[in-house]
């Protein structure tokens, strides 16, 4: 038996320790209610990841209003009608015995009109080539107003009893969007320097460190958006400092914005996300979450020993199979339902893709966990059988070779 020995031991990230190594990626399920209030099927699907050895899990997308969502059905949070499901969310997922933490987010210009029918706004104009529509540019008055909905939403996830709450500053969402020369030619205190591009996540932290300690936040970070004047693991050392100076928990690597998707899951694949997490840890002595394409506890572990990652995080691989790391520990590896995205790119991203056209949240594999779709149009078929999902898998790695 392989013992896994620094995965499944404990780490401290100052203000919270963690049972093991092992996160559940931030995921987003377009399954909460048009108000944004998170479902028991939200609740279920997380507390069924808790379940399974896993010393994080990370709610994905908990948006600030319903014009920062990028679908129809994401989670809001901040208003006071929100508290009673979130905090419902957060003891489900403690009680099973994982840390919690909420990713707070807003869209921007990277929102959907057609789904969420709302206004599209940004720091600047900007078109995302696949969604095709140009965002309004925020006033002064506007930005103050979000940033006041983002201290309400990280203080709301606060007083529900998460124990981290990571801001997400990459995928090209709003605070990409205001960090990034690509999207923000603002000519005013929000644009143009270093230091004023930083000033819109700069005005939300200062607001929330008056209520929080702000050791207990954390940032999704970009190693690398592929686009000339945006991020990459050289260019945020600035805002790695700026979070360091607040005692930051964590960092988690991520790459990419809307526009760079293609990029984006062909360098998840051939593992540059963790080069770009062993590069960060290069200037920062706060812990460094890898992620991106790591299918296996194994996997996971030589990261671990490669110096890549202080711990590590998971999401596709435990979708497809909540079981996954339960499993690898109990020795039953030949039980476990792989993910078709990790073995061949483009191959599937249902679950990620079917949010954007308004669909509520499925994986395929017979392993995964199954929403309660009563009378919904869109529930899958799934074939349960693990011989027939094993010969889909070593087809497609036929293909891939
Ligand atoms: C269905 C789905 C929803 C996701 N939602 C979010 C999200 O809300 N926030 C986020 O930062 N990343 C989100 N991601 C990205 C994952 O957190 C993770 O970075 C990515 O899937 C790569 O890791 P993996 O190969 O282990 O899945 C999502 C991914 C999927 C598949
Ligand atoms: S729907 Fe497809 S990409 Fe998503 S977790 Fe399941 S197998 Fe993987």
């Amino acid at each position: 038996m392989k013992h896994y020995k620094l995965s499944l031991s404990p780490i401290d990230l100052g203000i919270v320790k963690l049972k093991n190594k092992i996160v559940f990626s931030p995921i987003s399920l377009n399954m909460a209610k048009k108000n944004g209030e998170i479902t028991d099927n939200i609740i279920n699907f997380f507390s069924n990841i808790a379940k399974n050895n896993v010393g994080l899990i990370i709610v994905g997308n908990a948006c600030v209003s319903n014009i920062g969502k990028g679908a129809a059905n994401e989670i809001v949070v901040g208003k006071d009608f929100h508290f009673k499901k979130l905090a419902e969310l957060c003891k489900s997922i403690k009680n099973e015995g994982s840390k919690a933490c909420l990713q707070i987010a807003h869209m921007g210009a990277q929102g959907n009109t057609k789904y969420t029918g709302e206004r599209v706004v940004g720091p600047s104009k900007y078109i995302v080539p696949d969604i095709g529509i140009e965002s309004e540019v925020l006033t002064i008055d506007e930005i103050k107003e979000i940033e006041e909905e983002y201290f309400k939403a990280i203080v709301q996830a606060d007083n529900a009893g998460f124990d981290l709450i990571e801001i997400m500053t990459a995928h090209g969402y709003l605070i990409h969007q205001f960090l990034s020369e690509h999207t923000n030619k603002r000519e005013d205190e929000y644009g143009g320097s270093q230091i004023n591009r930083l000033r819109f996540l700069k005005n939300i932290i200062e607001k929330v460190k008056k209520h929080i300690d702000t050791s207990k936040l954390s940032a999704k970070v970009t190693g690398n958006d592929f686009l000339p004047k945006g991020l990459n693991f050289k260019k945020i050392k600035f805002l790695i400092d700026f979070l360091d100076s607040y005692k930051f928990a964590y960092y988690q690597v991520t790459a990419g914005i809307y526009e760079t998707a293609k990029q984006k899951y062909i360098h998840m694949k051939k593992g540059s996300y963790w080069d770009y997490a062993k590069e960060l840890k290069k200037f920062t002595k706060t812990p460094v979450m890898a992620q991106g394409g790591i299918i296996s506890l194994n996997e996971g572990e030589n990261i671990l020993k490669e110096k890549k990652g202080d711990f590590w995080g998971m999401g596709q691989a435990l979708i497809a199979d909540p079981q996954i790391i339960t499993k690898t520990i109990n020795e039953k590896e030949s039980e476990i339902y792989n993910c078709l995205a990790h073995i061949k790119v483009g191959s599937c991203h249902r679950c990620r893709y079917l949010k954007q056209k308004d669909k509520d949240f499925a994986c395929i594999t017979p392993g995964s966990w199954s929403p309660d779709l009563t009378n919904k149009v869109n529930a899958i078929k799934r074939n349960k059988n693990l011989a027939d999902w094993k010969k889909i898998i070593s087809n497609l790695k036929q293909v891939e070779n």
